[in-house]
């Protein structure tokens, strides 16, 4: 199986996420880290610790990282997550804590004792692993490559032209893109096509376990977002499609081209700026997703939690 770590922020997506890579045989999951993005990093950690006692995810460690984006004010999304980042169960006080350690020591301690390349899967704001690859030059040799989810070949959703985890840290995702290291982008046009739709809710609510009714309570949480903000008639559960990719990469199909970030735009700011047609002549530093096998996307995710529910 695939040695991953994931870095979060809990988040309703970010939560099936963790349960995808928690749950699937083909992840060997290492590490959970945390972010500040969806909410401030105190609340995405409680998020991450009750998901995983929820999940009875016990031998995974958790570590807590960067508290704000390198350069700009930490914007949350409680518009879409709520208040706690992760509204709609209610999640008792949670078993599962924390390592002492900053998430990017953590990362930088797996990577350099791991036998073989560590895959580092984002699903937030890039802060963590734009300081890991700056404080930690010799990680990046440790990494074999980087799958997250964020930007987009189309618009934004969190400004016209920006996706939410690049508006909320442009600067680190820069870094990332820069970093010659293999990277893959699954963005908002690949993730809006995993809607979580009635019949996808119903396998959850099928399951009959108490962790596949937590998922559904998350899921019609999200739903009445999406529903209210944007009109969706179903939401897009994002973060899952990076843990798929890596998962099982043909569930994921994914084109090469040169992306760049905005960082000066003065209405684009943390647009992903995807050259697929390769106007710009810019030399090819992505692998883009532009596909979802939705079947074998829902039987993977569903299949994770009903495992993980049977414990
Ligand atoms: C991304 O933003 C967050 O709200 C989600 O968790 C996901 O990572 C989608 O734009
Ligand atoms: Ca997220």
């Amino acid at each position: 199986s695939v040695p991953i770590i994931l870095d979060c922020d809990p988040g309703h997506d970010d939560a099936v996420a963790i349960l995808l890579a928690a749950g699937d045989p083909a992840i060997d999951l290492l590490a959970i880290t945390t972010v500040a993005g969806n909410q401030v990093l105190e609340k995405t950690t409680l998020n991450a610790r009750r998901i995983c006692t929820a999940a009875g995810i016990t031998s995974v460690p958790i570590a807590a990282g960067c508290a704000r984006p390198l350069v700009r004010e930490l914007r949350v999304a409680d518009d879409v997550h709520g208040q706690s980042g992760m509204d709609g169960p209610s999640f008792g006080e949670p078993t599962v804590g924390t390592v002492p350690e900053h998430a990017v020591d953590l990362m930088y301690r797996l990577l350099t004792r791991h036998p073989e390349p560590v895959t580092l899967v984002p699903t937030a704001p890039l802060t963590n692993i734009a300081l890991l690859l700056t404080r930690y030059p010799d990680a990046a040799a440790h990494i074999r490559e980087i799958v997250l989810m964020g930007g987009s070949t189309e618009r934004g959703n969190r400004t016209p032209a920006a996706e939410f985890n690049m508006y909320v840290d442009p600067e680190a995702a820069d870094i990332v893109f820069r970093s010659g290291l293999p990277v893959t982008m699954c963005g908002l046009n690949v993730s809006h096509q995993a809607l979580v739709t009635p019949d996808v809710l119903a396998r959850l609510e099928g399951l009959e376990t108490d962790l596949g009714r937590i998922c559904a309570e998350l899921m019609t949480f999200f739903a009445a977002t999406y529903r209210r903000l944007w009109g969706f008639p179903a939401p897009p559960l994002h973060d899952p499609v990076a843990v798929a990719r890596v998962v099982d990469p043909a569930i994921v199909d994914c084109v090469d081209a040169s992306v760049a970030v905005e960082l000066r735009g003065e209405y684009t700011r943390g647009a992903t700026v995807v050259d697929l047609h390769r106007y710009l002549g810019r030399p090819v530093n992505a692998r883009v997703a532009v596909r979802l096998d939705q079947e074998r996307f829902w039987d993977r995710v569903v299949g994770a939690v009903d495992t993980l529910g049977r414990r």
